[in-house]
């Protein structure tokens, strides 16, 4: 089992909020029988204790110490990812709009980032998974085998974000939601350390007209096409 497993790819994929990246990686890693790992969720986890503790969001040493002592989990619940937090479950809480401009602050600080990206490493080392983030590409795994640049326009995503969180209960306006989009971008784009950029031999992919299905679509061909190379390299 474990020789199988280690043949498995990684498949990063990047990209900008609401550029339809969950989405298509859990589709992708259920057709695959992949792990799904979503790396924003651990950023949110990090901000959402921060916020609890009352820290001061810009203190890089405060924050970054913070996580030395605080657990983060992932847990895979049917075809949702539940997040632990020191044994609490705030799947939930990590969504709203209030946790995500806290996570574009505590995921620009270096040692918050070497923190999670250590255990991300660690997470994916045995292949089989499928990650989504910012840097999975360029920093966490820049050896995946398949590496994928999501895109779309800014008011598609806007789009998609505010329905997302309207389906989840929360009244927001579409306004509110590319602003806070905009801002986000801007900081993802910006930040020192493990900036959204496109890796080096992604296949970019623009989402904004095609279906979650047919973006997995494109994806999974990447990774079985893969898989029928490696085949013939070993007959
Ligand atoms: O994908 P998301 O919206 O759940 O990510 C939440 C925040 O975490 C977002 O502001 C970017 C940041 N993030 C990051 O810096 N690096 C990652 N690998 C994943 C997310």
């Amino acid at each position: 089992m474990d020789m199988v497993r280690q043949r498995l790819p990684i498949v990063a994929i990047d990209g900008p909020v609401g550029s339809g990246k969950s989405t298509v990686a859990r589709l992708l890693a259920d057709r695959l029988g992949f792990l799904y790992i979503d790396t924003g969720a651990m950023y949110r986890a990090a901000a959402w204790k921060a916020l609890r503790e009352g820290m001061d969001l810009e203190d890089r040493e405060a924050v970054g110490a913070l996580m030395e002592r605080t657990q983060i989990e992932l847990e895979q619940a049917g075809s949702r990812v539940r997040v632990r937090c020191d044994g609490q479950d705030i799947s939930a809480e990590i969504r709203s709009p209030e946790v995500s401009r806290a996570t574009s602050a505590v995921a620009d600080h270096p040692r918050v980032r070497s923190r999670l990206v250590e255990m991300q490493r660690e997470m994916g080392r045995r292949g089989g998974v499928v990650m989504e983030g910012r840097d999975i590409g360029t920093v966490v795994f820049p050896e995946a085998q398949v590496k994928v640049y999501l895109d779309a326009t800014a008011e598609q995503r806007a789009r998609r974000r505010t329905e997302e969180l309207e389906a989840s209960g929360m009244a927001v306006s579409y306004e509110d939601t590319l602003r806070d989009l905009l801002e986000r971008d801007r900081r993802d784009r910006t930040r020192d350390v493990g900036a959204l950029r496109i890796a080096e031999e992604a296949t970019v992919i623009d989402s904004s007209a095609a279906s979650a299905e047919e973006v997995t679509d494109r994806i999974e061909s990447l990774v079985r096409r893969l898989q029928v190379e490696e085949r013939s390299d070993r007959i």
